[in-house]
């Protein structure tokens, strides 16, 4: 396959060496497309080496080969790593004043981003309206990842590693030969968001309050709906790479990785801002710790003997979804309960999609050992008017298929 590499100016841009290689190593042709900025963090003879193609960023040299459309034109994928918030800026703008912006323009293959920046520009507005206008025309936006960024600070804002880059790829590239659902297609052209997983909020540098969700639920919920032909962002909290390798190897799942319950919310409102359905499955924690440590907590910390941690409220994301939902959005919570009986399980549920305002309402019951970390899972799914529309059990895809039966009724207007 011929790959174009668009490289742009951030310190990043040494992660796509060892992408391009991977590329090269699997028998590509990669052709690498830096803009002026990116060169003065990796220089061309590195990409030339390495990519085994000549490296250009003007539209004015090989003028006779037509190198501005060339390029796009013969592509069958085109990904920008890393891509800064000037890049991304100007592609959403559509602006063509270098190879990269030409090539881009020229090109009908799938475009991929993976941006990179600090937390600060990654979470601007201009550069949050930039991303939705790609994601809504089609480009596929891979992380940023969160943790430490150049400097001492960390956040949101790294680029993702290139391993995980290239399963992506290699995930669009694969012939779309992807198994409909039992259910067929029948969610074909639709946006779906699941978030997955058990978010963490930090004590100190090294310990956290987090919970045993491991994701499983969430991630099958994502595999069922891309399967039967959703589009599907996953908000993945602390999941495994295991349980999500096949989620990102999906063509039609993006997964997005998210820490703590303020990441989480960011993340699922930005990607909830264009989908049609939103389930949040992860496990959100109610509270944070009110002031984070700088430093690692030791016994001398609290020297009378016993350590208290102020907690405050983190918000509601499920609550706040439903109540900025757009007219035609379809918003589906999850609730983890420990009961006594299924009556009340039922009338937890009731009462819960009541106070959120959700459109559905799957409630399963946990303990000590049910629930969590287990391949299973129950639940029972109410709707709206508190009727139970849907029980379900068995593995956790049997589970997800019957939310997602319940959830294609409710839009129906069954
Ligand atoms: C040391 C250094 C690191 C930078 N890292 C980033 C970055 O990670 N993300 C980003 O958006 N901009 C970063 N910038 C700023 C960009 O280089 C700058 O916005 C530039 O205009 C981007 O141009 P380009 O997108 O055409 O490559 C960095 C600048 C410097 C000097």
């Amino acid at each position: 396959m011929r790959i174009v590499v668009g490289v742009t100016g951030g310190i990043a841009a040494y992660k796509t060496v060892q992408l391009v290689r991977l590329l090269v190593t699997d028998g590509h042709d990669v052709h690498v497309i830096p803009t002026e900025n990116a060169l003065r963090f990796v220089g061309a003879p590195t990409w030339e080496a390495i990519s085994r193609n000549p490296v250009t960023t003007s539209v004015h040299d090989d003028v006779p080969r037509v190198r501005h459309v060339a390029l796009g034109q013969a592509a069958d994928l085109v990904v920008i790593a890393p891509a800064t918030a000037h890049t991304l800026a100007k592609m959403a703008a559509g602006l063509a004043d270098d190879l990269l912006g030409t090539t881009l323009l020229a090109t009908t293959a799938p475009v991929v981003v993976a941006p990179a920046m600090h937390t600060e520009m990654w979470r601007h507005p201009a550069t949050r309206a930039n991303i939705e206008t790609l994601r809504k025309r089609g480009v596929r936006v891979v992380g940023p990842d969160s943790g430490r960024l150049t400097g001492d600070d960390s956040g949101p804002g790294r680029m993702v590693e290139p391993e995980r880059l290239k399963d992506e790829l290699d995930g669009l590239l694969r012939p779309a030969a992807v198994a409909p659902g039992p259910a067929g297609n029948d969610l074909e052209g639709m946006r779906v968001v699941v978030s997955a997983g058990g978010t963490r909020e930090p004590i100190d540098p090294v310990r956290y309050i987090g919970n045993r969700s491991s994701g499983r639920q969430g991630v099958a919920l994502a595999l069922a709906a891309a399967d039967r032909g959703a589009e599907v962002t996953l908000l993945a909290a602390h999941v495994e790479e295991g349980v999500l390798t096949e989620a990102h190897a999906h063509p039609r799942i993006q997964v997005q990785p998210a820490g703590t319950a303020t990441e989480l919310g960011e993340g699922v409102r930005t990607a909830a801002g264009d989908a049609d359905v939103v389930v949040m499955a992860a496990a959100v924690a109610d509270y944070r710790v009110a002031e984070v440590s700088e430093t690692k907590l030791t016994k001398d910390s609290a020297p009378g003997g016993g350590l208290e941690l102020r907690l405050v409220e983190n918000e509601d994301i499920l609550a706040g979804l439903a109540r900025d939902r757009r007219a035609g959005q379809t918003i589906v919570g999850f609730a983890a309960e420990t009961v006594a009986s299924d009556e009340e399980l039922v009338e937890r549920a009731r009462r819960k999609r009541e106070r959120k305002g959700a459109d559905l309402l799957a409630a399963n019951a946990v303990g000590w050992s049910a629930g969590f970390e287990t391949p299973d899972n129950a639940v029972v799914v109410v709707d709206a008017r508190g009727e139970v529309v849907a029980r379900a059990g068995g593995t956790k895809r049997e589970v997800a298929e019957a939310v997602l039966d319940a959830i294609a009724a409710v839009r129906a207007g069954a």
